[in-house]
């Protein structure tokens, strides 16, 4: 059976291919979740997708796929530096989650050093551009496959 997956892309994700191209490039977020829909199946995994610039959307859905996921690749975006709820979200609900993000945030402005979600994931994968999705998509199902041969 394949792996029930969420993927979850924060604020501002919607604008991908015209919003500062020089920094994410020129994908759409259609391409991303194309690409994504295009591995899934080789990996195993049952993709669905949400995105949002609401917090509260973000934390409704990780609540939500508390009830059929069995993880959850997410860019949370400007709110990975500073969303309490969403870390609390993803702890509370306690499914297995890869944080990602398209540009390297750890070459950029100080403020996107932090991540106060990154502490409550199995990892982050950051600065390969949409291929940084594929990344974590393809961790969180080696995790899951793991977590199921050890059970
Ligand atoms: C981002 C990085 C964040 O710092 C920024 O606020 C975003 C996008 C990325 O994918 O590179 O919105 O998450």
């Amino acid at each position: 059976m394949a792996f029930p997956i969420t993927v979850i892309h924060g604020p501002n994700l919607n604008l991908l291919g015209t919003r500062e191209p020089g920094v994410y490039g020129a994908a759409t977020l259609a391409d991303v979740e194309n690409l994504l829909l295009k591995v899934a199946t080789q990996l195993n995994a049952e993709l669905r997708f949400t995105q949002s610039n609401h917090e509260g959307e973000i934390v409704d859905a990780i609540h939500e796929a508390q009830t059929w996921a069995q993880g959850i690749v997410i860019n949370p975006g400007a709110l990975t530096h500073y969303s309490i709820a969403v870390r609390d979200a993803v702890a509370g609900v306690g499914l297995p989650t890869v944080e990602v993000h398209l540009s390297n945030v750890h070459a950029r402005e100080a403020f996107r050093h932090t991540s106060v979600i990154a502490p409550v994931c199995v990892g982050q994968i950051t600065g390969f551009g949409p291929n940084s999705y594929h990344l974590g998509l393809l961790a969180l199902v080696q995790h899951l496959e793991a977590q199921e041969s050890a059970a």
